[in-house]
């Protein structure tokens, strides 16, 4: 039987025809292939490599990653060996395993990340796309998240748009102005929206008395983020109708995958499961087409937007 089913699984995120709506999410898939001895990377959407810088970065110190009631906290600091090294010791092992790439990127200034675009210029063409993360400090303006600023996260997004593939940019709900910011990424060459990155959050280790990770605060992921990814590919698809939407946020089964394309997702990427269960991509792939097949959806596009009442596709 197809993947699908009997399901029509294709789907479009700004000019990328997947042929599955489900992804891996930054950061908690590897840098290169290394999910590959779990899964066949190549039956995902596509699949997103942690962010890279255009530097090596050595991260924040340990504890890194601590659990919490629902989902994690993480403070990994986008550790990562720089983009030159990770062509070379990772490029290879992908185009062999039949993925389709989404490159993450991030930096801490505008020239940063218009360096991290530069060296991405003549990749394989099983790179199919750059994810513009912009949930990182900007040391230009007192460290303040560029994600928060309109101004900012379009001044990363012009500047990583000289690597010349399709953009997508990763917002974080830290800030009431994301609609405006997603706007802001759309003007600046941006063709799709990810939504959502992690959001600060803080434990504090009882022994120690004493915050839980290394770095202090950390990104909250998982089950707690999922209901907030909703509300913002719901408000952002309102407010761009024609915009490339990837729904990110504690996707752990097929219904949560529904949801997200009900608020109006085009495809979504699944994170913090994966680091419980390798395979948790495929799974929620798998419970969407039994989903859409149980509830007569032929076509997972005829879910997209369907939560704001217009016909088909949702677009009107
Ligand atoms: C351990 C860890 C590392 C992450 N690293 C990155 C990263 O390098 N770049 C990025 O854009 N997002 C990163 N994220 C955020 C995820 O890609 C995703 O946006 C977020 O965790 C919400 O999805 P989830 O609830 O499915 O995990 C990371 C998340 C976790 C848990």
């Amino acid at each position: 039987m197809s993947p699908g089913g009997g399901v029509d699984l294709t789907t479009r995120v700004g000019s990328l025809e997947l042929a599955t709506p489900v992804a891996t999410a930054a950061g908690t898939a590897g840098h290169g292939a290394e999910l590959a001895a779990y899964l066949d990377l190549g039956a995902l959407g596509a699949h997103v490599v942690k962010s890279l810088a255009a530097d090596p970065w050595p991260g924040n110190p340990a504890p890194r990653v601590w659990p919490l009631r629902a989902g994690m906290l993480n403070s990994v600091g986008l550790q990562g060996p720089g983009i030159l090294a990770w062509r070379r010791e990772h490029l290879d092992a992908l185009v062999r395993s039949g993925a389709r790439v989404v490159v993450s990127i991030w930096g801490r200034s505008v020239a940063e990340f218009g360096r991290a675009g530069e060296l991405l210029r003549e990749l394989p063409d099983c790179v199919v796309g750059v994810e513009v993360n912009v949930s990182c400090p900007n040391l230009e303006r007192g460290g303040a998240m560029f994600a928060h600023s309109p101004e900012a996260t379009a001044a990363a997004v012009g500047a990583a748009a000289v690597c010349g593939l399709p953009l997508s940019v990763k917002l974080s709900a830290g800030t009431p102005a994301l609609v405006a910011v997603a706007g802001a990424a759309l003007e600046a060459g941006a063709e799709s929206l990810v939504l959502l990155n992690t959001l600060a959050g803080m434990a504090i280790d009882l022994a120690t008395r004493r915050p839980a990770l290394g770095a202090g605060g950390g990104g909250v992921s998982g089950a707690p983020l999922h209901a907030l990814a909703v509300r913002a590919v719901y408000d952002c698809r309102a407010a761009y109708p024609g915009a490339g939407i990837w729904g990110v946020g504690g996707v752990e089964t097929g219904e949560d995958a529904v949801e997200l394309l009900l608020a109006g997702a085009d495809a979504v990427q699944v994170g913090t499961a994966t680091l419980a269960e390798p395979r948790a991509a495929l799974r929620v792939r798998d419970e969407l087409v039994s989903w859409c097949a149980a509830h007569g959806v032929s076509a997972v596009r005829e879910l997209v937007s369907a939560a704001h009442g217009a016909p088909g596709d949702g677009r009107g």
